[in-house]
């Protein structure tokens, strides 16, 4: 196992770039951590250098889609410590993942001690406080191995890569941020799918829908449910919030992935501010009713929606101050610039 050392000429022990202007695009990293499953054992090989991987051409993975991955986010705290957001959510949402796909679970520990070594490894690429960026981690896990037919693998590998960045939706939150959607006559996910978990074949399926809606202009496209086309389901990689009145409302189904944002907007939204909230099935008809809606995730934090369009069809909405709550009150907490009443803030550093 590689020991990180690094030697600074100055007092700010981070690299040279310009974290304030980074975008949402993959920058390598010196270090990542990398587990093997063998013969019903995990061995966690630790901290390597390599970016690239080298996998047996029949791998599972690679031919049938035995593929996870998580997505979360590192911070430097105003208190100059490290903190990862709720990484044992993340580790949950994979094991179920893993479920799923007929694979063996990662432990919680090793899935956990695998974010604090590629953190600790990469310390100086973590974005200082205040610059509106954070290292972004990427566990993954794939089945390989000597294979043609269609099963299980018997080996994985888990591993988890980091990078610096910016925000997902160019410009970031704010007042004058709104992004424009549409709806998508496509699916990302079948009813009684793989939509609920993080598994890498529902993203192929959503390129050409969001291909679509990104040539005419949108930020990304908005999934309806995939059974009758007629309730709200996500938009790209995010959930769908909207207040309809007083209460936040936000889609139940099957085949929606269970973000781990929207978890927290949702709590924070009935427990700090003592909003009403309805997870249910939510109407596209609805919209008309609707004062104002967002996406959410790791990636989009809070991306409010200025414009949905459905055919020919276009609703507006306006910013609602109700947004910056909430982001306020999930961006305080996930850099330590306010209290965390839930115990969210997983300390790395
Ligand atoms: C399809 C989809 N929906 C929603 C989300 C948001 O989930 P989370 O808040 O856990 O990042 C993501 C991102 O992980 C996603 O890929």
């Amino acid at each position: 196992m590689t020991q990180p050392r690094y030697y600074f000429n100055d007092d700010n022990h981070k690299v040279n770039l310009d974290f304030a202007n980074l975008g949402f695009d993959y920058y390598p990293c010196p270090y990542r951590f990398e587990a093997v499953y063998e013969l019903g054992v995990w061995r966690a090989r630790g901290v390597v250098e390599e970016t690239s991987m080298t996998l047996p051409e029949g791998s599972q993975c690679l031919h049938y889609g035995q593929q996870l991955f998580e997505g979360m986010k590192v911070n430097t705290g105003a208190d100059g410590k490290v903190y990862a957001f709720r990484p044992a959510e993340n580790s949950r949402r994979m094991n179920d993942g893993a479920r799923y796909l007929q694979g063996p679970e990662v432990p919680e520990d090793l899935f956990i001690r695998g974010v604090e070594e590629v953190t600790r490894a990469n310390l100086p690429y973590v974005p200082p406080y205040g610059s509106g960026a954070s290292l972004y981690v990427r566990p993954f896990y794939l089945g390989i191995g000597d294979n043609v037919g269609v099963k299980p693998a018997s080996k994985y590998v888990f591993r988890i890569f980091v990078t610096p960045v910016g925000p997902y939706f160019k410009g970031g939150f704010g007042p004058d941020q709104g992004k424009s959607f549409r709806v998508s006559t496509l699916d990302r996910a079948a009813p009684f799918g793989t939509g609920h978990i993080k598994a890498g074949g529902n993203y192929a399926c959503s390129f050409k829908p969001g291909a679509e809606a990104k040539e005419q202009g949108f930020a990304e496209a908005i999934y309806l449910d995939p059974k009758e086309h007629r309730y709200i389901e996500e938009i790209g990689a995010a959930n769908f919030l909207a207040f309809k009145g007083e209460t936040l409302i936000t889609p139940d189904s099957h085949s929606v992935l269970p973000s781990i944002t929207r978890r927290s907007l949702l709590r924070i939204a009935r427990e700090i501010y003592s909003w009403p909230v309805e997870e249910r099935l939510i109407d596209k008809a609805e919209l008309d009713e609707i004062e104002a809606a967002a996406a959410c995730g790791t990636a989009a934090v809070i991306t409010w929606i200025r414009e949905v369009a459905d055919g020919e069809k276009t609703w507006t909405f306006p910013f609602d101050q109700r947004w910056q709550q909430l982001y306020d009150s999930l961006v305080g907490i996930q850099t330590a610039a306010i209290d965390d009443p839930f115990g969210w803030r997983h300390e790395i550093s």
